[in-house]
């Protein structure tokens, strides 16, 4: 059995295998599936200041290979998230609070309020800026530097994992503006910007018309984007995108991520998780790696 074990921050993680934000609630539906206690930790469904009701429906579509998502962060908002969902899923496992806003004050008011009472706090930049006429905070370097480093200032006590868009001209230097600001961590891909049509009735398949890409078929790019991030920046990467298997995540250790998150492969095989961990075992096993964290950042460039 290889140590699957990794340091993240100065926490450690039992294996470096984590259900991504938005696509595993806050762990209960899944906990009747298995005992959710067997991952490296829970990244929860993005929490706001106050409860938000998302978008219309149909908020899903599927196409070869990936879906589109335009779900609108709803979500319950940090009260009831602490008083109903982190009672129950404090002390199961690691617990990563993703956590959006519309303006600065509520990202720095959702993280006055977890500050000490999570694991980890994850900042999803992907959300629309009010001040800036709805541009998301994560495109621009100076805007992503500002959301971190006010963002910071108000968790002293719990390491910030900032969660990079990939909708964006330049990773690396989005990556250095977010360790400019204080990010202890960063993650990536958010979802790809993108539109589904109903040829039939010449119309958007979403009620939002665009919607975020995910799954499988953005992996290639995800490894791409996490090893462009993991080279530019000295904090430690989560890598994801795409992840369906035990492979797919060590490709993305190789690139140079720390741990991996699963997303859309949750909703396909809902034990995608436990699966892709006892994959890992296997692998490390049968390649004779006996820790997992040595494969982080192994990859040699050809030429
Ligand atoms: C239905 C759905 C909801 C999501 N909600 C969030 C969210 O609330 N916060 C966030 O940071 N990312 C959210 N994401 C993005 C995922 O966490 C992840 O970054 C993305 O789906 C890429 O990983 P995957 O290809 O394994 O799904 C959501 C994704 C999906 C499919």
């Amino acid at each position: 059995m290889a140590d699957l074990t990794v340091e993240l921050c100065g926490v450690t993680l039992k294996n470096p295998v984590i259900p991504a934000s938005g696509t595993f609630g806050f762990g209960r539906e899944f906990d009747e599936i298995y005992d959710i206690s067997c991952l490296g930790g829970v990244a929860t469904k993005g929490i706001a200041l106050t409860p938000w009701g998302g978008n219309p429906v149909p908020r899903i579509a599927e196409s070869r290979g990936v879906i589109l998502n335009a779900v609108g962060l709803q979500n319950p908002g940090v009260e009831k998230f602490i008083a109903e969902d982190l009672a129950w899923l404090k002390g199961k496992t690691r617990v990563i609070a993703n956590v959006v806003g519309r303006t600065l004050e509520e990202y720095e008011g959702v993280c006055a309020r977890l500050d000490g009472l999570v694991d980890f706090l994850e900042l999803n930049i992907s959300c629309p800026n009010v001040r800036c006429g709805g541009m998301a905070f994560g495109i621009r370097p100076e805007n992503i530097e500002e959301v971190t480093s006010r963002a910071k200032a108000k968790c002293p006590h719990t390491p910030l994992i900032v969660k990079l868009s990939p909708n964006v001209e330049s990773i690396a230097r989005n990556a250095q503006a977010a360790e400019r600001g204080g990010a202890d961590a960063l993650s990536l891909v958010n979802t790809f910007t993108g539109l589904a049509i109903d040829i039939e009735r010449r119309r958007p398949i979403l009620a939002n018309n665009t919607g975020g890409v995910s799954g499988a078929g953005i992996k290639p790019i995800a490894v791409r984007m996490v090893y462009e991030a993991a080279h530019s920046v000295k904090i430690p990467v989560i890598g994801m995108g795409g992840i369906t298997c035990a492979e797919d995540a060590v490709e993305f250790f190789m690139a140079g991520a720390t741990a991996v998150q699963v997303g859309t492969q949750n909703f396909t095989d809902t034990r995608a998780c436990p699966r892709i961990i006892a994959g890992l075992n296997e692998w490390c096993d049968a390649h004779k790696v006996e820790r997992v964290a040595d494969l982080t950042d192994t990859l040699q460039l050809n030429g």
